[in-house]
C-alpha cells in the first residue's frame, strides 16, 4: 500500500508541473493596451488620444497587426478601422490612426469634434495570421481600456503671467499661455500690441494634455501707459477666447525738463550780457567820437 500511495503521489506531481508548464505558455501571450482614461475635447475642434500597448511575445510588425477603435457599448461600431468602410457614418473621415502600431502606439487622432463625441471608445487590436491560408484571427480586445472625451463647448481663457509695472524704455515680457488636447491642429496665440519680439512654444504636459504659449516682449512707451493688452487664443475649428490686462508704464524722470529751460535761460543771460557789453563799448567810442568832432 505503501509503494501505491507513492506512486499516485508521483503521478499527481507531474500532472501538476504539466498543467503548470502549459497554463504559463498559454498566458505568456498576454497583451495589454494603455489609453488615457478621459480628456477634454473642445466642440468643433481635434483631440489626440495617447494610447500605447505591448506584447509580451515581442514586437509584432505593422503588417501582421490591425488597431481598430470602437464604441464600448456595441462592438460593431467603428469609429476607426483601415477600411473606411468599416467605420461608423458620422465618424468617416475624421479619425485616423497616428501611432505606429509597429512601435506599439497606437494613438488616436478625431477631428471636427461634436457634442456627441462623448464615448466611451475602445482600442482593439487584431494579429493578422498569415503563415497559413486560414483567414482566422487572433482578436484581442481591450475594452477595460477606454477612453472618455469630456466635452468642452466654451473654449477656455488663455493665462497671462507679468510683471505689475513696465518700465519706460526698458523691455517687458509678458507670457500668454493656453491648455490644449488638439497637438496637431495647434491653438494660434495673438497679441493686440505690435512686439520688438515673439516666441512660441509647444509643451507635453502629460496624458494628452499640451500647453502654447507666447511669450512677447514689448519696450513701452510713456504713451502706452494704461494701455489694455489682450492675448488672444483662436483654436482649431474658429473660437476664440481673450485675456486682457491694463498696462501700467513707469515714466523715467530725465532731467530734459530742467536742462532745457536752464540751458535757454543761460544762452539767453550770456546773449544779452554780450549785447550789453557791445552797446557800452559802443556808446563810449560815440562819445569820444562827438567830442573829438566837437574840439
Ligand atoms: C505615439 O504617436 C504619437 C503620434 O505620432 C506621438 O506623438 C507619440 O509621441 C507616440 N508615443 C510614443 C510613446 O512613442
Amino acid at each position: 500500500i505503501p509503494s501505491r500511495n507513492m506512486e499516485c503521489k508521483t503521478k499527481f506531481m507531474i500532472t501538476c508541473m504539466l498543467f503548470t508548464i502549459i497554463c504559463s505558455s498559454v498566458s505568456s501571450d498576454e497583451w495589454k493596451a494603455t489609453v488615457v482614461k478621459s480628456i477634454d475635447a473642445l466642440v468643433g475642434s481635434c483631440v489626440v488620444v495617447p494610447c500605447s500597448f505591448s506584447h509580451t511575445g515581442g514586437n509584432l510588425p505593422s503588417s501582421r497587426l490591425r488597431g481598430i477603435w470602437h464604441e464600448k457599448n456595441d462592438k460593431k461600431s467603428n469609429i476607426y478601422h483601415e477600411d473606411p468602410i468599416l467605420i461608423k457614418d458620422d465618424f468617416k473621415g475624421r479619425t485616423k490612426m497616428l501611432g505606429e502600431l509597429g512601435q506599439n502606439n497606437c494613438t488616436l487622432e478625431i477631428t471636427q469634434i461634436r457634442i456627441h463625441d462623448n464615448g466611451p471608445f475602445c482600442f482593439q487590436v487584431e494579429l493578422v495570421r498569415t503563415e497559413n491560408n486560414d483567414p482566422t484571427k487572433d482578436k484581442f480586445s481591450f475594452v477595460e481600456d477606454c477612453v472618455e472625451l469630456n466635452m468642452i463647448t466654451e473654449p477656455p481663457k488663455p493665462t497671462l503671467i507679468q510683471p505689475k509695472t513696465a518700465t519706460q524704455g526698458e523691455p517687458y515680457i509678458v507670457t500668454c499661455s493656453v491648455i490644449h488636447t488638439c497637438p496637431t491642429h495647434v491653438p494660434k496665440l495673438t497679441w493686440n500690441m505690435d512686439s520688438t519680439k515673439v516666441i512660441v512654444h509647444h509643451k507635453d504636459i502629460k496624458h494628452g494634455n499640451w500647453e502654447t504659449q507666447s511669450i512677447l516682449t514689448v519696450i513701452p512707451e510713456e504713451k502706452d501707459d494704461n494701455r489694455e493688452i489682450t492675448c488672444t487664443a483662436e483654436f482649431n475649428g474658429g473660437l476664440k477666447s481673450p485675456e486682457t490686462f491694463t498696462l501700467h508704464v513707469k515714466r523715467i524722470e530725465n532731467c530734459n525738463h530742467i536742462i532745457i529751460p536752464a540751458v535757454v535761460g543761460i544762452g539767453t543771460a550770456l546773449l544779452f550780457g554780450i549785447f550789453c557789453i557791445f552797446m557800452e563799448k559802443k556808446y563810449n567810442m560815440w562819445n569820444r567820437l562827438s567830442r573829438l568832432s566837437r574840439r
